[in-house]
This record gives C-alpha cells, structure tokens and sequence, in this order.
C-alpha cells in the first residue's frame, strides 16, 4: 500500500461528545498504521462524523458527503450513520462504511476489512484509551452516554441510546494519562452528567468531580451537560468546595412557559428553574450560568415565547445557545404538528439573541480590569502571535506571549472585553 492509501480526514459535526469520538477514531486509526490528516485533499479515506440533533447539521453533513464520495472513500459515522443506517447506502450508493455511535472504537477495523455495510447494532462499546487529541492543555473525556430523559423535540435517546456510565477507574486512568501528557484542563461530558453512576462502587457525579479534580497535574475539570431537574445541591458543594472546579453551569432551560416545558417533557417548572439558579449563586455568587434556548417550538404562543423573554432578562446568564425548533422524525413532538411560521421562528430567535447579547457584553464588562488566573491552551489560529487562554468562568483571554505559556497557570489582567472573550495581560 503507497503512502497516501493510509491517509484519513476526519471532519466532524455537532457537539463535543462527537468531537471527542472524532479523537477517539484519530487515536484507533493512528494505533493501527493509519495517519489522520488535518487536510482532506492528501487523504484516500475521509470519515464524516455527523449530527442529527436539527435538520440543518443534517443537510451540511450531506452536501459534504455528495461532494466527497466521487473521489475519497467515505465513512459515515456518528449519530446519523445510527438514524440513518443501510438508508445512507441507498443515498449515497458509493460509501465505503457506515459506523453507529456504539463503534466509534472499531472504525480502524471496519475500515480495514473493507466490507460496506452499516455497523449499528447497540453491543460492544468500549474505551481503548487510544486518543489523538485536537488540543494540547485541554481536552474532553466522555463519562457517561446516552439519555434516558426524551425531551420530546430531541433525538439524541434514539442515536446515543440508553443511559451508560464509564467506570470511575477507567475515567481516573485517562484523565491520568492526559496529566503525564501535559494536560491541565479536563471537560467531563455527558448528555446528563448528573445521572452519573458507577456501578461498581456507586459513586455519583459530585464524588467523580471531586476525584479526578484531585488527579495531580490536573488544574482545571469543567463539565457538561446538567440537566435542571437533576442538578443536585451535592453537586453545587461540590463546585463551590472544590478548587479546581470551574465555576461554571451550562443549564438548558429550553422555554420559561411551564406550558410548553411539559410538552417538552422537560419534567421542571420555570418556578423550580429559578430556584435552582438561586441556590448556585447562593453558594457560587460569581459563578458564571450558560443555557440552552429553543423557541418556535409546536403550539409555542406569544405568550409562551415572552415568558421565555422574561426569564432570560431575569436571570441574567452568561451566554445562551439559541436554536429553532427543528423537526425530527421518530421524536414524540412530531406529532405535535411544526406550527410556528417560519419567519416567526426568525423573529422570535433574533428577539432573543438581542436581548441576550446585551446582557452579555454587560456581564462580560463587570470583568474589565480584574486579575485572574488564566491557563495557556494554544496558539491562537485566528491572532498570530497571542496565546488563548482559559478563566475560570469558562470564558477565554487572549494575551500576547509564546508558545511556553501552554500548560501554564498564570495571573493575568482582563484589560478589556472583546465580544465573547478578553484582551489579557500577564501580570
Ligand atoms: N430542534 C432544535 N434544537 C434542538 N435541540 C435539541 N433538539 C432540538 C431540535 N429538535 C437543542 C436543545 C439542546 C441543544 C443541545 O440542542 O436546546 O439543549
Ligand atoms: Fe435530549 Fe433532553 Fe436528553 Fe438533553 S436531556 S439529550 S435535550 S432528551
């Protein structure tokens, strides 16, 4: 086989789970003499690793894999390869493998032994440890997967399946690993990090907080996703009380109408949401709150929506992601009937992001010229010559400095807000 044969591209869509298998796939095929490329061009395999969560990742996702298939042998993995399944073939007749959620760990032996068939059975997962990461100070680990909540707009139950943790010792190991390898900062993922559960000691998600925030070498372990009906005051202390822990809650509220939110099957009150938001600043008053909003969703009303208005001008968070609402079929709010009019979902999500947009960059403002402690992650791609570091909050600072400053731990003054993040000086 010439050089080129063994090349592969991997692009990835959708969120940090799919990001963190993407690595995953990277490490496996490194592990079996395979190089993974950042350039599709040179490469003879290319892997799309896909997003099924709204229809748009959905189209992206196959307008590349039309353009790609003529010349590369394409694989299709990730949640769509698990939606889709033998589908994908009959669209796209040329595709080399179909890989499912559950194989992310077998694609080096999927792709060699070149059968094109669609790997999505629910057997067999598995954690080789065999990771080639994007980053150089940070990175994800996957603790547990799948969701058991069926919100009813959402896909996710159906293409991540059930809800499965990794065992503690396993996580332990990886993230002492990353240590060794000069990683600072971990970011602990799961669809609902608060149904963390270790069978074989029964630990919960505020012990594995605790314990790997102890692993040394380790300065920083973030987390996502909290689910509001699930988010425990343990879980609060465990935040507050731990050092290492970012100060920082990425809380979906979807809606504020307690109408639609049982229709979404979201299982709390905006009254309890609310409640929820009070206890962190109660024990974190700092701590920084981003959220999950979703609006045109089935029988939304203007009522509905302003109600959402008024929690997010209350509540004041962070930052917010701001979706419309997107059919998917085979979801419980299919049946709904999609009945907010296209332009409406428009105004209703610019509405938001305006009012949003505001309470960010005033929030972000209150920050202006205080010192913090800031960790060096990278090179920044887009500002030649500064470093991009982390806070604590889980914003971003981008100070002027070498390359030594990855890995580092240092104070830096927040000389000013620039949109989402800082301009920074070492101090
Ligand atoms: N349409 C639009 N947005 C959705 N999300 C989940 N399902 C859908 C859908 N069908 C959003 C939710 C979730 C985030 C990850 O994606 O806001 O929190
Ligand atoms: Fe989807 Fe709801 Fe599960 Fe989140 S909690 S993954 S929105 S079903």
């Amino acid at each position: 086989m010439d050089e080129r044969a063994k090349r592969v591209y991997i692009h990835t869509f959708g969120c940090q789970m799919n990001e963190y298998d993407s690595e995953r796939m990277g490490g496996e095929l490194r592990a079996k003499g395979y190089v993974p490329v950042s350039d599709k061009k040179n490469a003879e395999y290319v892997i799309v690793n896909t997003c099924s969560v709204r229809k748009l990742a959905e189209e992206k996702a196959f307008s590349l894999i039309g353009a790609l298939s003529a010349e590369k042998k394409v694989i299709v993995a990730g949640c769509m390869a698990q939606s889709m399944k033998e589908e994908l073939f009959k669209k796209f007749p040329r595709l080399t493998a179909v890989v499912g959620t559950f194989k992310i760990s077998r694609i080096a032996e999927i792709i060699e032994n070149g059968k094109k068939r669609a790997y999505v059975d629910e057997r067999s997962e598995s954690y080789s440890g065999n990771i080639e990461r994007k980053k150089e100070a940070a990175g994800f680990v996957t603790v547990m997967q799948g969701c058991d909540n069926f919100c009813s707009y959402c896909i996710v139950p159906y293409v991540r399946g059930r809800e499965r943790s990794r065992g503690i010792e396993e996580i332990k190991e990886e993230i002492t690993a990353m240590a060794r390898a000069g990683y600072r900062e971990v970011t602990l993922l799961g669809q609902n990090v608060n149904s963390y559960y270790d069978k074989k000691t029964g630990l919960d998600f505020p012990e594995l907080l605790r314990e790997t925030a102890r692993i040394d070498g380790i300065c920083r372990i973030k987390f996502m996703t909290s689910h509001p009906k699930d988010l425990s005051d343990e879980l609060i202390r465990a935040v507050a009380e731990e050092e290492k822990a970012a100060k920082h809650f990425h809380l979906p509220v979807q809606s504020g109408s307690a109408a639609v939110l049982e229709r979404m099957n979201r299982r709390y009150t905006p009254e309890s949401y609310r409640e929820r938001i009070s206890a962190i600043r109660k024990a974190i008053p700092d701590c920084a709150i981003t959220t999950d909003i979703l609006v045109g969703f089935p029988g939304e009303t203007n009522e509905d929506f302003e109600k959402t208005a008024a929690l997010v001008s209350d509540v004041r968070f962070d930052s917010a992601f701001v979706f419309k609402y997107s059919e998917r079929s085979g979801t419980k709010a299919e049946a709904f009937g999609d009945d907010v009019a296209k332009e409406e979902k428009t105004r209703r999500i610019n509405y938001i992001l305006g009012l949003q947009k505001k309470i960010s960059d005033d929030i972000i403002k209150r920050d202006e010229g205080k010192t913090v402690l800031a960790l060096g992650l990278n090179v920044s791609s887009k500002r030649p010559g500064e470093i991009e570091m982390s806070v604590d909050s889980g914003k971003k600072v981008f100070v002027r400095g070498s390359a030594d400053l990855i890995g580092k731990m240092v104070k830096v003054k927040l000389v000013k807000a620039r949109g989402m993040s800082f301009e920074g000086e070492i101090i």
